[in-house]
């Protein structure tokens, strides 16, 4: 299997959702190949709830990390679930059109740009 799915779907693992119990996995993959991983982490504030595509690309950021590749995310859900609204943004922000690996546990996959699920977006070079 791909290393970064393995990777993704063994994050997923880690998920803290007692309050949705909907567990997700992201791997993403820096240009000098290295992995960072992440899951949801909720809060019993609701909105403190970090999804994983977010908790992955912070955790890479701060360990330097500036250039990606490509991200995956697993869910065990039959459609493929793609990254929410705010994930979508912060990905523009600093992955740019980066590769979108969807997964889920049963093997299926599916592979898009982000700008195929942010078209138009906003960003810093409108400022
Ligand atoms: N969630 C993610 O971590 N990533 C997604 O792509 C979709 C949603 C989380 C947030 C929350 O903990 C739970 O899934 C239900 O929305």
């Amino acid at each position: 299997m791909d290393p970064l799915i393995e990777a993704a779907l063994k994050a997923r693992e880690h998920a803290h959702a007692p309050f949705s119990g909907f567990r997700v996995g992201a791997a993403v993959e820096d240009a000098e190949g290295r992995v960072y991983t992440g899951c949801n982490i909720e809060n019993a504030s609701y909105g403190l709830t970090l999804c994983a595509e977010r908790v992955a690309v912070f955790k890479a950021l701060s360990e330097g990390a500036r250039r990606f590749k490509r991200i995956v995310v697993a869910a065990d859900t039959d459609r493929l679930t793609p990254p929410c609204g705010s994930c979508r943004q912060v990905l523009w922000e600093f992955c740019g059109d980066v590769e979108v690996v969807l997964v889920n546990l049963a093997g299926s996959q599916e592979s898009l740009r982000l700008s195929e699920l942010l078209p138009r977006p906003f960003d810093a070079s409108y400022l």
